[in-house]
């Protein structure tokens, strides 16, 4: 099957400016908009054109392992081989490489990493407090995310690194996750938590109040005396890793909001969508982020030229029949009724688009990558996006 490309619908020059010149561009945006599929992308451009790059996708549905043809994509660091990119004739002039974060995986990185001795490693690893901790607690995937970045980041293996954010939540969690775990260090009512007695003292009340949700969750599965136990230890022996949380987070922000760093915001072109991309785009300002643009994805275009959508069926029949394909004129007119639609989806997207543009200014990059009419799930269908979104 052959895919087909078109003119691309914008011109990707201030897009290719960014993925050649930073070191990390962050694919945000609503739930299912293709921020996955944008960041491979990107990343695909930027190695094909010379760069050493790694993609670093938070996608427990797997759709960037199967797109890259690496079935084992997981916590560590791969090359996509090439042959991969021969079976599809490309030449890449970089290096493409992928890794697909696991939350859990990731914590205990961390732990390893950082914490003083073997047996504080393994007395954190047992504990109930430290399971629930890396796994399920709100915002420990976008935490996990940020610490994963400033590791790479910091041993400077890649020209860039491409990051995709998590499917779930507010698109903008993630920037927040260091900062709130760093704040959960100095929030007294962890704190006193460190020292049991005053803890069981307050047991009933206190513990009650500090209104995180995790410690209340976690509670209910444990008797009292079980729960001051298991949560002393626990914080006990993660205080150790505490102390550089509060580092590495303000380190992490500094790097995200330098110029080495681009935040690209990634909208379907429903209006609904839209409005919630450029809500992203005032919280990326205020919070002094520096903001690439705009990627607008699954935008339609028309089937056919405008005129050609009045050619009478019969006529397309005919012509389709000397082309050696078999079609009656019932079917041609509903070949012509589907294109008319297309064309109605075509201009209200373009609609959106030209919106999309006045109200954001002249400056600012809105990149369109147009609708595939197939899911995006191999290498050659990234390359079309690439193809259509950068001609
Ligand atoms: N331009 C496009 N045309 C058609 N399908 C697309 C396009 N971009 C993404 N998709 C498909 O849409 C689905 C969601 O995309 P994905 O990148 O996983 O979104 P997100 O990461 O934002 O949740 C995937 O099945 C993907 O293959
Ligand atoms: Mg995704």
């Amino acid at each position: 099957m052959t895919w087909t490309i078109g003119a691309p619908l914008t011109d990707g020059g201030k897009l290719d400016d960014i993925v050649m010149s930073r070191r990390i561009v962050v694919c945000v945006g609503s739930g299912g908009v293709g921020k996955t599929t944008t960041s491979a992308v990107l990343a695909l451009h930027a190695a094909m054109r010379g760069r050493k790059v790694l993609v670093l996708t938070i996608d427990p549905a797997r759709r960037l392992a199967n797109s890259l043809g690496v079935a084992e994509l997981d916590n560590e660091e791969r090359q996509i081989p090439i042959e991969q990119f021969d079976a599809v004739g490309l030449e890449p002039k970089g290096e493409l490489w992928a890794m697909m974060l696991d939350m859990k995986r990731s914590f205990d990185r961390l732990v390893d990493r950082y914490s003083p001795d073997a047996e504080t490693r393994q007395k954190i690893y047992d504990n109930r407090f430290y399971q629930y901790f890396s796994t399920s607690l709100a915002g420990t995937q976008e935490y996990s995310a940020m610490e994963r970045l400033h590791e790479l980041y910091e041993e400077g293996d890649y020209d860039l690194i491409v990051l995709d954010t998590p499917p779930s939540g507010h698109a903008l969690d993630f920037l927040e996750a260091p900062r709130r775990m760093a704040d959960a260090i100095e929030n007294s009512a962890l704190q006193w938590m460190y020292r049991p007695s005053l803890a069981a003292r307050k047991f009933g009340a206190g513990l009650f109040n500090i209104g995180t949700t995790y410690v209340l969750k976690t509670i209910s599965r444990f008797t009292g005396a079980e729960m001051l136990t298991e949560l002393g230890s626990f914080l006990s022996n993660f205080r150790h890793m505490f102390e550089g949380f509060r580092s590495r987070a303000r380190h992490v922000r500094e790097v995200l909001s330098s110029d080495v760093t681009s935040f690209l915001i990634v909208t379907s072109p429903d209006p609904i969508t839209v409005d919630e991309a450029r809500f992203m785009r005032r919280r990326l300002a205020e919070e002094n982020i520096p903001f690439g643009g705009f990627v607008v994805n699954r935008v339609h275009r028309p089937y056919l030229p405008r005129e050609e959508l009045e050619t009478p069926a019969s006529e397309i029949a005919e012509a389709l029949s000397s082309h050696g394909v078999a079609v009656d004129e019932v079917l041609a007119q509903k070949l012509l009724d589907n294109a008319g639609e297309f064309q109605i989806l075509a201009d209200l997207d373009a609609f959106t688009l030209e919106a999309l543009r006045e109200r954001a200014g002249s400056r600012v990059a809105i990149q369109a990558v147009p609708y595939c009419s197939r899911d995006i799930h191999s290498l050659e269908g990234l390359e079309w996006v690439r193809k259509s979104l950068f001609g």
